[in-house]
């Protein structure tokens, strides 16, 4: 994973770099780094977050106009100030930031040790620096030569930046399955991870592409080769100048403030897909590929985490609405498992980030083998959505907790206008039924609204079982999916163990974890499950689990089954994931809170998961 900022030109480089960083530490927050070039190399390393690095430059000497910065995700080695980008080589010449796995680092960290190189920290990064520097000396190569040599005999990914002490002047980038944009401004260049950072600079970007290799000069030329040494004419695309804000406002977190932006989130997705005139749904990546949708049999969902639960939500719709099967499937297992991919199958790939690993392997998987790719993501012009064959987005806006709030019910809402507008393609549902729907998810940002107003009864109810260290969460139908999610929302964010289950499935296995000391949270906020629902709460309260029922303001259930209850607004059936999944975004919220957990930067974790 990790983040990856450089800049060379006639600007202050270290002010760039540290707010670049900020903006990346979606993609890792163990450490931080800092090389600044003036005269000599100033390298400031430190463990934690972008923050604790600000102040330990504080009064240090970071003036210059190259520089490259780092925040880091550890795979190899702990999170410490030594393991922190970025690395120098053996002789302090080379200095590289990396985001990727060096697989054969071993090999070559043993070949290099025979030849008396001495490593300073336990990162494969380390290894790749210090292998440059072998080629650049035993063959007396330029860097970028060095780099291209090197490069061929490395197994693994990389997107990296490395310039030389000696010759101050430029900058070396490479990549390959990581992420790495280059901008071009009139200034100088911007490197990162992804073109959020540069935005505010420049609206012209280069995305490198794997196992390519960039010269960026302090003149303002460049050039661009890949592994053969041959020359790439790289493609400039335009990027829409950033009006994110990355503010938390008047809110404590960014989770929060993410909690509360869907009625707003949502209404930006569909605000310009409800054609009430036409009775018709307008996804633009669907009618451009019409006649595929059309005669499509069969659908494969991919994604991970957040993003897989909002696929099997999906799956529920699509199926019940289009008629048509669908499959969904972790993009981890599938890319590795040879899936049979039949000419007409769909595979959409479900991401917020546009950059996870696994999601992209398994996209490419799927174009390899010939399907129709088509993405549904949340942040422009990331990887996944470049490498579909169509895409529609999100337009959650930017993400920053980590823990996924406003994407996830945005995913949703557009997997929900996705299933009716197969429906109606399809022939499978009567205009009326449209209609009722279109309505429907019309005053969806209303009645979210409405949902987000149990904010208090749940801080209440929080505080009384924070103190527990399990959870259940049961669902049935469209809910399950949104249990699962519920529990997967509580242990990122609060490290209280937690499960999702299908309600029905309670008796053969879990309920055995029911006793008193056991929070169990009921969705039961779709009506046609919940005669069967009832009936499970019944064998928990019998068995003296703490009843949390989250159910509609006026369905008429006997309050002696709970022990606490949480009411939302009613919505029409096929939209209840949306609504039911508020009350659990604030229930991980305050618990997080009350146990003083780090709401926005859980442990381990990072938004981004850019390794396999
Ligand atoms: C969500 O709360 C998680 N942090 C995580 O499961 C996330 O949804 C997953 O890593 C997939 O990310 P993506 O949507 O950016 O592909």
């Amino acid at each position: 994973m990790c983040g990856i900022m450089a800049y060379i030109g006639k600007k202050e480089a270290y002010p760039i770099i540290i707010d670049g960083l900020k903006k990346l530490e979606y993609r890792g927050y163990d450490s931080a780094g800092v090389a600044i070039m003036n005269g000599s190399l100033s390298l400031y390393k430190k463990q934690g977050k972008v923050t604790f690095l600000e102040d330990f430059t504080d009064g240090k000497k970071t003036n210059g106009n190259l520089a490259m910065g780092h925040t880091r995700w550890a795979t190899h080695g702990i999170p410490s100030d030594y393991n922190a980008h970025p690395h120098t080589s053996q002789s302090g010449r080379l200095v590289m930031v990396h985001n990727g796995i060096i697989e054969n680092y071993e090999f070559l960290k043993t070949l290099l040790k025979e030849k008396g190189f001495n490593f300073k920290s336990d990162t494969d990064s380390e290894v790749l620096v210090q292998f440059i520097e072998w080629y650049q000396v035993k063959y007396a190569l330029t860097l970028k030569e060095a780099v291209r040599r090197a490069l061929q005999d490395v197994e693994g990914t990389y997107a990296i930046v490395i310039m030389d002490t000696i010759a101050p002047n430029k900058i070396i980038v490479a990549k390959k399955e990581n992420p790495l944009a280059i901008g071009l401004a009139d200034d100088g260049f911007y490197i990162a991870s992804d073109a959020g950072p540069m935005s505010k600079y420049t609206s012209e970007v280069i995305y490198l592409n794997d196992e390519e290799v960039g010269e960026l000069n302090i003149d303002g030329s460049f050039s661009v080769i890949d592994l053969e040494n041959n020359e790439i004419a790289s493609i400039v695309t335009s990027i829409s100048k950033s009006n994110d804000n990355y503010d938390k406002g008047s809110f404590d977190s960014y989770m929060l403030k993410e909690i509360f932006q869907q009625p707003d989130t949502i209404k930006n997705c569909i605000s310009t897909r409800l054609d009430v005139a036409n009775n018709n749904i307008d996804l633009k990546a669907v009618d451009e590929h019409k006649r595929l949708f059309k005669n499509t049999n069969r659908i494969i969902i991919v994604g991970c985490g957040t993003s897989w639960h909002a696929g099997l939500i999906g799956e529920y719709l699509i199926e019940a609405l289009a008629n048509v099967s669908v499959e969904v499937e972790y993009a981890s297992e599938f890319r590795y498992r040879n899936p049979v991919i039949n000419q007409n199958d769909i595979v959409i790939a479900i991401s917020q980030s546009g950059e996870t690993a696994d999601t992209l392997a398994a996209l490419k998987l799927a174009n390899e083998k010939g399907a129709f790719t088509y993405s549904l993501v949340n942040t422009p012009e990331s990887t996944i959505a470049r490498h579909s064959d169509s895409v529609s987005y999100i337009k959650a806006g930017v993400e920053i907790g980590v823990a996924s709030t406003k994407a996830f019910t945005g995913q949703v809402t557009l997997l929900t206008m996705l299933a009716i507008k197969l429906a109606i393609i399809k022939e499978t549902i009567n205009p009326s039924e449209v209609q009722k729907y279109i309505k429907a998810i019309h005053q969806l940002p209303t009645l979210v609204e409405g949902a987000l107003k149990t904010k208090n009864v749940i801080k209440k109810i929080v505080k009384k079982l924070s103190n527990n260290n399990n959870a259940l969460f049961l669902g049935r139908g469209l809910n399950f999916p949104v249990a699962l999610e519920g529990a997967l929302k509580l242990k990122e964010i609060s490290y209280i163990h937690a499960e999702g289950y299908p309600a029905a499935e309670m008796k053969h296995g879990p309920i055995a974890l029911i006793d008193e000391n056991m929070p169990v949270f009921i969705l039961a906020t779709n009506d046609s499950a919940l005669n069967k629902l009832v009936s499970n709460i019944q064998e928990i309260k019998s068995r003296k689990g703490i009843v949390v029922l989250i159910k509609n303001e006026d369905q008429i259930i006997s309050k002696e089954l709970a022990d606490y209850v949480i009411e939302i607004p009613k919505v029409e059936e096929i939209l209840c994931p949306i609504i039911s999944s508020i009350p659990l975004q604030l229930i991980s919220y305050y618990a997080a809170k009350f146990r003083g957990c780090n709401i926005d930067q859980p442990r381990n974790l990072a938004k981004s998961v850019t390794v396999e």
